[in-house]
């Protein structure tokens, strides 16, 4: 009676036993940290006001007096980079597995788009967290971007300032974008159901699982999961800085933009733009790129080859950046 109303039944599609595991789960549990930051996220937007003379000592304020304040803040830090890991070994998942390949091209493309965009939210996050650096860097990101980095500059309004415009866009436009992406996103996966292993051939006979069946395993991931992140938050809490001087850079920024330093000391800030242009560029290209019908990561070995030798350049350029 509930579902004639509410249609929930429309989310048990059958999914093959071969999906039952941690690795093809990935994707769930990115969902379940980008729910855990929107709530984490709801509960800071009460108390901490984007007003940069304001920022640092409402943040001051949030974990010395807030009850809960403290730790709503170190949890939505460490989900933030759980959420990039998960989403990055989602990704690896799908890549090696080649399902990206026919007919879901088209949902490879939407997923990057979420992971920019979960690259962008940290990003735009962290001006809470390093203030003025931060913004610095974002004046160095409008001179690389030239005249489209015009948004990245205060010029554009004088009465908005810009910490204020990069917290609405990490608060509201970036969370929104990844909401609305992930709806395509989900739909296309129960349009295409989830892909075929690339070892095990498909059972002549399906007797597939149940997708509810399938949520109630994510729901058991997603608690483990949350268990060691609300550890962590309890005995890791992120530093808070002195109050910021603009102009002097003292914290290291988070290690997810770490590899792309070592191109600005060697050629320049505007090789960062290229870089990062050159590594999204490439994912999304991924399979108008391998085109192949082979699926096993052994017989694509220019793929295979190519990711690997991507990962660890990146992995390489990242320690190459001066504390
Ligand atoms: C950033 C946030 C993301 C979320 C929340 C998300 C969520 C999901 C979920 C829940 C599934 C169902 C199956 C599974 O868990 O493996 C899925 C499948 C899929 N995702 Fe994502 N995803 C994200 C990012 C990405 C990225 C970065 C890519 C690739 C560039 C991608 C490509 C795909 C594809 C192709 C499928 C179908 C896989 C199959 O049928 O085996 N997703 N995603």
């Amino acid at each position: 009676m509930i579902d004639e109303r509410m249609g929930i039944k429309a989310l048990a599609y059958p999914v093959p036993e071969h999906a039952n595991n941690l690795t093809w789960s990935l994707g769930g549990l990115t969902t379940v940290c980008f729910v855990t930051l929107l709530v984490s996220g709801i509960y800071l937007a009460q108390l901490y006001n984007p007003v940069p003379e304001l920022a640092n000592q409402s943040v001051r304020d949030l974990v010395t007096h807030v009850w809960l304040g403290n730790f709503a803040r170190a949890l939505h830090y460490w989900t933030a980079q759980a959420m990039f890991v998960l989403a990055l070994l989602h990704l690896l998942r799908v890549f090696f597995h080649a399902s990206y390949k026919k007919p879901r091209e088209g949902n490879w493309i939407v997923g990057t788009a979420m992971f920019l965009l979960t690259f962008l939210a940290v990003f735009t996050g962290t001006v809470d967290q390093e203030g003025y650096e931060a913004l610095a860097h974002n004046l160095d990101v409008a001179k690389v971007l030239g005249g489209a980095g015009f948004w990245f500059t205060p010029n554009l309004s004088k009465h908005v300032p810009i910490v204020l415009r990069l917290y609405t866009a990490h608060a509201v436009f970036i969370p929104g974008l990844i909401l609305l992406l992930f709806v395509w996103h989900a739909l296309l996966v129960k349009r295409h159901k989830i892909s075929p292993h690339p070892d095990i051939p498909a059972p002549e006979t399906e007797t597939p699982e149940p997708f509810t069946a399938r949520l109630e395993r994510v729901a058991a991931f997603g608690l483990v999961l949350l268990g060691l992140l609300s550890l962590l938050a309890v005995l890791l809490p992120p530093v808070l800085g002195p109050t910021p001087v603009a102009g002097i850079e003292i914290t290291r920024p988070l290690w997810m933009f770490w590899w792309f330093f070592p191109m600005e000391q060697w050629f320049g800030i505007a090789s960062i733009a290229v870089v990062i242009a050159a590594v999204f560029g490439l994912i999304f290209l991924v399979p108008f790129l391998d085109r192949s019908p082979k699926r096993r990561w052994r017989g694509r070995p220019l793929a295979t080859a190519a990711a690997v030798v991507l990962l660890l350049t990146l992995a390489v350029a990242a320690p190459l950046w001066p504390v």
